[in-house]
């Protein structure tokens, strides 16, 4: 048998944080799609996501709850665990830097590094975004605060551990220019050259003392590893890089992609292409950094009072809602503007409009005409035969989509097959030809059209909105459900008989 070729997905390690907000579901949804349309494509896919677990503030709010940092992020990640669920994220593992194995496999990185040359110690003095746990040169400071959040910094000064980006910039450079996808989209590629390869990388502080929740240097135990350092290492950590059982390691990295928010492409492009140079490692083949959910153009946060539990939406719409929202919503790389009426708006007109009727008065026509039973009687018409070109290309328009990673895009041409169905419906008129004995071959083969269509538009629907997709398999009734079962038109079984049709998408009023 030929073997799979391998896709490994990575999305980044939450932070914690009890407030999980819709913004944050984006980039794992986003995640989530690639691994499964991978998937389906017939890739072995390896999808990672997790939680950030150390560093300064995680040990500040622990203090202030009372608690230990491990109990406080035990409760949380629980937390973070079951909104996965609920959003149906597929993920192959899910590392916590808490993970004894990812604790040993830092200090290993550390210290390879220290051996090497590339880590050296020295004394930082300096300015520091806690919330961010960002070091920042007064220079890089927007009005005396935090360039990415805008929040206050502190001075700190004290003894710590360096590491040689200096060294490294030419190479990266070099890097850039020989992989030119490796950062998508474009701009934030030459965001990346201009604001902080060109000025000159300067060395990165990769540890601390000033308080003790991380991972500690192995062979200076005052010292903490650098939470990014630390977090970073999980794409490799999790795969048991260093460990004498790492042959996932051998089969996944390096990486396929890296999907990130558009506030750490600076982390995934810089600072860790140059831990893997240092530890002469393959670099991962793609950094995409996608926009940000804003709301009313701002950030989404608990303190403006904006903020709303996602398990809120999913319970009022359902989880393909808010997974097809999230993922049709946001263009490319850009920030997608997040309302409760743009949701309510997708889902009445996509979802419940365009896909939900469609399915319902296919199914609804079979069941009234001819008992549930479809047939192709092959009839023809110049109108069939553009419908059918429509269905059988839908595959590699979707696959050119995704390959960009054009989500949005994707989506957008599944929704016009199946506008395109509602269309034909309205051309052919069902209800007109049903009049007719002498029209009911034309009849049974125009709903079989239809019925082949959903199928294949199904088929890739599967990768965004997967329970949906289940339950219009089962009431087509039909598993003809592979991907290369849509290459042609008529994989449908003809002489099927469907199941009772039951509402996809309830329309939903507007608040
Ligand atoms: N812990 C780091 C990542 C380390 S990866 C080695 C971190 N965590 S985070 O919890 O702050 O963010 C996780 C992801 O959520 C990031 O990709 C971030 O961009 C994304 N989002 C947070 N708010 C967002 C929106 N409002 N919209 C879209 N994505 C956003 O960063």
């Amino acid at each position: 048998m030929k073997e799979k070729k391998k896709f490994y997905v990575t999305t980044p390690i939450y932070y914690p944080s009890a407030n999980f907000h819709i913004g944050h579901c984006y980039t794992t949804i986003i995640g989530d799609a690639i691994a499964r349309y991978k998937r389906l494509c017939g890739y072995d896919v390896f999808y990672l996501t997790g939680t950030d677990e150390h560093g300064q503030k995680i040990q500040k709010k622990a203090e202030e709850a009372g608690v230990s940092p491990q109990e406080y992020v035990d409760k949380i990640v629980a937390n973070a665990k079951d909104l996965w669920k609920t959003l149906n994220i597929s993920y192959d593992k899910f590392i916590r830097t808490t993970d004894s194995e990812h604790v040993l496999c830092v200090q290993k990185i550390f210290k390879k590094l220290y051996d090497n040359g590339d880590i050296y110690k020295g004394v930082y003095k300096g300015l520091y975004c806690t919330p961010c746990e960002s070091f920042w040169t007064e220079t890089q400071l927007v009005d005396g605060k935090c360039p990415d959040c805008g929040r206050e910094v502190s001075e700190v000064s004290e003894e710590a551990y360096f590491f040689k980006l200096s060294k490294y910039q030419d190479r990266l450079m070099k890097y850039y220019e020989d992989n030119p996808t490796f950062i998508e989209p474009q701009s934030r590629k030459n965001e990346m050259i201009n604001n902080f390869i060109k000025p000159g990388l300067e060395d990165l502080c990769v540890s601390r003392t000033s308080f003790n929740w991380g991972i500690p240097v192995s062979f200076d135990d005052k010292h903490v590893v650098y939470v990014w350092l630390d977090a970073l290492s999980n794409y490799i950590s999790a795969l048991g890089y260093l460990t004498e059982n790492d042959d996932l390691f051998k089969k996944y990295w390096p990486c396929d992609l890296h999907i990130v928010g558009k506030e750490i492409v600076r982390f995934h492009t810089i600072v860790w292409p140059i831990m893997l140079m240092a530890l002469d490692l393959p670099l991962p083949k793609k950094v995409f950094g996608h926009g940000w959910l804003v709301i009313n153009g701002g950030k989404i946060s608990k303190s403006i009072g904006n903020y709303k539990d996602p398990r809120n939406y999913v319970d009022t719409y359902g989880v393909d809602a808010v997974r097809y929202f999230v993922l049709r919503e946001v263009p490319f790389g850009s920030d997608g503007s997040f309302s409760e009426d743009a949701l309510i708006n997708r889902t009445n007109g996509d979802l419940a409009n365009i896909l939900g009727n469609l399915v319902n008065r296919t199914i609804g026509m079979a069941n009234k005409y001819f008992d549930g039973i479809i047939e192709d009687k092959k009839t023809s018409e110049d109108l069939d035969n553009k419908l059918k070109v429509e269905a059988i290309e839908l595959k590699d328009k979707v696959d050119k989509y995704m390959e960009k990673l054009e989500i949005s895009k994707a989506l957008e041409v599944i929704f016009d097959l199946l506008r395109s169905c509602n269309k034909y419906i309205d051309d052919t008129m069902p209800w007109i030809l049903a009049k007719d004995e002498n029209k009911k071959d034309r009849l049974s083969t125009v709903l079989y059209n239809l019925m082949e269509c959903i199928r294949i538009a199904t088929v890739l629907l599967q990768a965004f909105i997967p329970d949906t997709a289940s339950k219009i398999f089962y009431q087509i009734n039909t598993n003809i459900i592979s991907y290369d079962s849509i290459s042609s038109f008529g994989g449908y079984e003809s002489g099927n008989k469907v199941n009772k049709s039951e509402v996809l998408f309830q329309r939903v009023e507007y608040k």
